[in-house]
C-alpha cells in the first residue's frame, strides 16, 4: 500500500468517526486556508504483537525514520515519533501502553482483545488503519478507562488515527493559534480549556490547542453506547529560542501574513503554501533540525550526512561489547527501537477527562523487561546484555547506532502534549 493511500485512508477514517473534522477542514477552506497536517498520532498496546514497531512498519518501509523518543511516565506509555524527508507527509506519532506497568486485570483484558485477533491480521501491512478487530463489552471498556483514559479509548475505537494535527504555522491568514482559536469558537466549537486552551509556548518550539472530542455511539457487545472519539488538535512550531534573544525569536518565527497566496486556485495555493512551508523549514531546519526534521531539505541532510561522518568517526559514548546500562528504562528501549534515548516531558499538561482522550504525548515506566507474549515483567530479568528479542550481535549493532544517533541529536523535541 502507498504511504499516500495509506494516510488518506486514516485521515477519511478519522473524519468519517469524528463529524467536527470536516466542518473544520470546510471552515478553513472557505476561509482561504489549505489545511497541511503537521502530524498524526497513533497508538497501541505494548505488546510485541502490535507494539510501535509493528505498527510503524508501513511507514519505515515508505521512508520514514525514527526521529524522537518519549516516555510519559504518570500516563504510562512510550512514544516514537517518525518523520519523512518529503516536507508533505506529515510527522507520526506512534505511542504504546506499557503494559507491565498496569493491574493484572487490565494486563488480561488486553490479552483477551489480542487472542481475538488472528496472526494474519497482525501482521497486516495496514494494522494500524484496520479499526477495531475485537469484540468488547461497553462495561469492561469502562473498567479500563479507571485506570487508563487511553486504555479505554484503545479498547473502544482499536487501530486507527487517534487525532490529526492542522499545522497552523502553514495556514496563510490564520496562522495565529490564538486568531485561530477565536476563529473556531466563533463557529460554534468547543476547545479544550483544561490548563488553558493554548498548551505550550514559543520558548517550547510549541503551541498546540485542541477542540473537545466527538461523543459519537459505539457499538459494543454489551450494546450501543455514546463515548468519546477523538479530538482535532491545531499545532504551532516555533524555532527553538537561542540565548537571551527573543527579538532573534520574534525575528526568526514563521509569520505568514505577507505571504498569503495570492492566487485564488487551489493549485496557486498549494504552491504557496508549499513555498511558506520550505521558507519556514529551511530556518527552523538551522535551529531545530532534529526538532523538525519533515522541514530538512536536501542541503541540511548533507549536512547531517557530514555530521553522521564526524560522529562516526568518535569514539562512542556506548561500547558497543559492554553496553553501560544504569537502568532498565531508556536502554532497554534503545535497544528495542535503536534509538535515541527517551525524553520525559514535564510539560505534558493535557488532561484526560471523559470527553477529552488523552494526548498525543504518551511517557513511561523504567522497567521495560517483558516475557513472551505476555508482556509482563519477568522477575529477576537481566537488561544488561540486550533485550530478549535481539541476539548478541544485532544487540551491539544497534547499540553503536544509538550512540551514534542519540549523540547527533543535540536537541530534544519539545513537545508538552503530544505524540
Ligand atoms: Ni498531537
Amino acid at each position: 500500500m502507498a504511504i499516500h493511500d495509506l494516510l488518506d485512508r486514516l485521515r477519511r477514517d478519522y473524519a468519517a468517526l469524528n463529524p467536527q473534522v470536516e466542518r473544520i477542514d470546510a471552515l478553513l477552506a472557505e476561509a482561504g486556508e489549505q489545511v497541511v497536517h503537521d502530524h498524526i498520532a497513533l497508538r497501541t498496546w505494548g505488546d510485541p504483537r502490535c507494539d510501535i514497531e509493528v505498527l510503524v512498519r508501513p511507514f519505515v518501509r515508505a521512508g520514514y525514520r525514527a526521529a524522537g523518543a518519549y516516555r510519559f511516565a504518570e500516563k504510562r506509555l512510550v512514544a516514537r515519533h517518525f518523520a519523512h524527508d518529503d516536507p508533505d507527509l506529515p510527522l507520526v506519532f506512534v505511542s504504546e501502553l506499557v503494559l507491565d506497568q498496569f493491574s493484572p486485570g487490565l494486563q488480561d483484558m488486553v490479552q483477551s482483545l489480542l487472542a481475538q485477533v488472528s496472526e494474519a491480521e497482525l501482521a497486516a501491512p495496514d494494522l494500524c488503519a484496520r479499526g477495531r478487530p475485537w469484540q468488547v463489552a461497553h462495561a469492561d471498556v469502562e473498567a479500563l478507562r479507571r485506570e487508563s483514559e487511553y486504555a479505554a479509548w484503545l479498547a473502544a475505537f482499536g487501530w486507527r488515527a487517534n487525532h490529526l494535527t492542522v499545522a497552523v504555522h502553514a495556514l496563510a491568514r490564520l496562522g495565529d493559534l490564538a486568531a485561530l482559536d477565536e476563529f473556531l469558537k466563533a463557529h460554534g466549537l468547543r476547545l479544550n480549556g483544561a490548563g488553558g486552551e493554548i498548551k505550550g509556548s514559543p520558548a517550547q518550539g510549541l503551541e498546540q490547542s485542541s477542540t473537545v472530542a466527538d461523543v459519537v455511539d459505539v457499538e459494543f457487545s454489551d450494546g450501543t453506547f455514546a463515548v468519546p472519539a477523538c479530538y482535532y488538535e491545531f499545532a504551532r512550531r516555533w524555532p527553538a529560542p537561542t540565548a537571551g534573544s527573543s527579538a532573534a525569536s520574534s525575528r526568526a518565527r514563521p509569520t505568514r501574513s505577507s505571504r498569503a497566496p495570492t492566487g485564488s486556485s487551489s493549485r496557486d495555493r498549494r504552491t504557496a503554501a508549499r513555498r511558506r512551508r520550505r521558507r519556514c523549514g529551511e530556518r527552523l531546519a538551522r535551529l531545530e533540525a532534529h526538532a523538525y526534521p519533515r522541514a530538512v531539505g536536501k542541503e541540511s541532510r548533507a549536512r547531517r550526512e557530514r555530521a553522521r561522518g564526524r560522529q562516526q568517526r568518535a569514539a562512542p559514548t556506548v561500547s558497543p561489547a559492554a553496553p553501560s546500562v544504569r537502568d532498565t528504562g531508556p536502554e532497554q528501549l534503545l535497544v528495542k527501537y535503536g534509538v535515541e534515548p527517551i525524553s520525559d516531558l514535564p510539560g505534558e499538561t493535557k488532561n484526560s477527562t471523559s470527553r477529552s482522550s488523552p494526548t498525543c504525548s504518551p511517557a513511561t515506566t523504567d522497567t521495560r523487561s517483558r516475557s513472551g507474549r505476555s508482556g509482563r515483567p519477568r522477575p529477576g530479568t537481566s537488561t544488561t546484555t540486550g533485550s530478549p528479542h535481539l541476539g548478541r550481535a544485532r544487540c551491539a549493532s544497534v547499540i553503536r547506532r544509538c550512540s551514534s544517533r542519540a549523540s547527533r541529536a543535540a536537541t530534544t523535541v519539545v513537545i508538552p502534549r503530544s505524540a
